[in-house]
């Protein structure tokens, strides 16, 4: 038996809508293979009720029938579905260095990232690899039609999960056809800015380098609470905040000495609206 733990991620980072991805130190998926004459899934853990175990319709079936490794394969997840953090992505990622290693595939990680996406289009209907590419290949990655770039970054963050559902599907619905001329220059400047901060490790260019005025207006609506939760981060010292992924959990970048005080502001301001949550202490890495 093989066993692999698979990060929890965060996309886009606000700037960087379906370029950007991060992967992040907590939480994770566990996903334990092993031979078999045809492919089995067992899910546990978080959310496990919401994953079919069908292996036509899960993500990691996806990967084992594109692999040709048909295995019996349990998952234990640990990233929550529809969190933000790349619950589907995790198990795919997960699944695909595993059964590579099962069967003696020869692929390496950057080669991984492809497939694994395609396991994510069977859940989600379309192939981001905003996800599983830092997944993958962890830090920081920077996700275009002419490939993958990879870097890697250590920069604390927090990770609030609200205990609320916000569907890929409606949170794609909302981003805007169209940007104004504005909108598209502050917001280049903002991911040219983090990404320079990722590469020094500086938690105020990736902070400030967050800022997007295009996506996150809109998806910021769908989830309740979000502008206390963001302000309340801002004054326990965090040096940006945005929606994770196609939300509802939200990011906060930060410096270690400021990370503990920000989860509780957070926990307590989504508290404040109604609304529980969980706060993860972790780190991009
Ligand atoms: N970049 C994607 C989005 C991530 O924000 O919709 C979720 O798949």
């Amino acid at each position: 038996m093989l066993t692999v733990r698979a990060p929890a991620t965060s996309a886009n980072l606000g700037s960087g809508f379906d370029v950007f991805g991060v992967a992040l130190g907590t939480p994770a998926d566990v996903i334990r293979v092993e031979r078999a004459p045809e492919t089995t899934i067992t899910v546990t853990g978080a959310g496990s009720e919401y994953i079919p175990e069908d292996p036509a319709k899960n993500t990691v079936g996806a990967v084992a029938k594109a692999l040709d490794a048909p295995a019996r394969i349990r998952i234990d997840k640990g990233v929550r579905p529809s969190s933000g953090l790349g619950s589907s992505a995790a198990s795919a990622a997960g699944a695909a260095v595993a059964l590579n290693a099962l069967y003696d595939r020869g692929r390496s990680r950057r080669e991984l990232v492809p497939v694994a996406a395609e396991g994510e289009a069977l859940v989600s209907g379309e192939a981001h690899a905003d996800n599983v590419a830092p997944a993958l290949l962890g830090g920081f990655t920077i996700v275009t039609d002419d490939g993958v770039t990879q870097v890697d970054a250590a920069v604390p963050v927090v990770a609030c999960l609200p205990e609320i559902s916000v569907s890929t599907r409606d949170a794609r619905g909302v981003v805007p056809d169209s940007a104004s001329m504005d909108d598209v220059v502050d917001t280049v400047g903002s991911a040219a800015t983090l990404t320079v901060g990722m590469t020094r490790d500086d938690p105020d260019l990736v902070g400030s380098g967050m800022r997007d005025d295009i996506v996150t207006p809109e998806r910021t609506k769908l989830i309740d609470g979000y502008e206390s939760v963001r302000e309340a981060a801002l004054e326990a010292g965090a040096t940006g905040v945005t929606v994770s992924g196609a939300g509802p959990g939200i990011l906060a970048v930060c410096r270690r000495r400021e990370q503990r005080a920000i989860a509780s502001a957070m926990v307590d301001a989504f508290d404040a609206a109604g609304v529980e949550s969980r706060a993860y202490q972790t780190a991009i890495g």
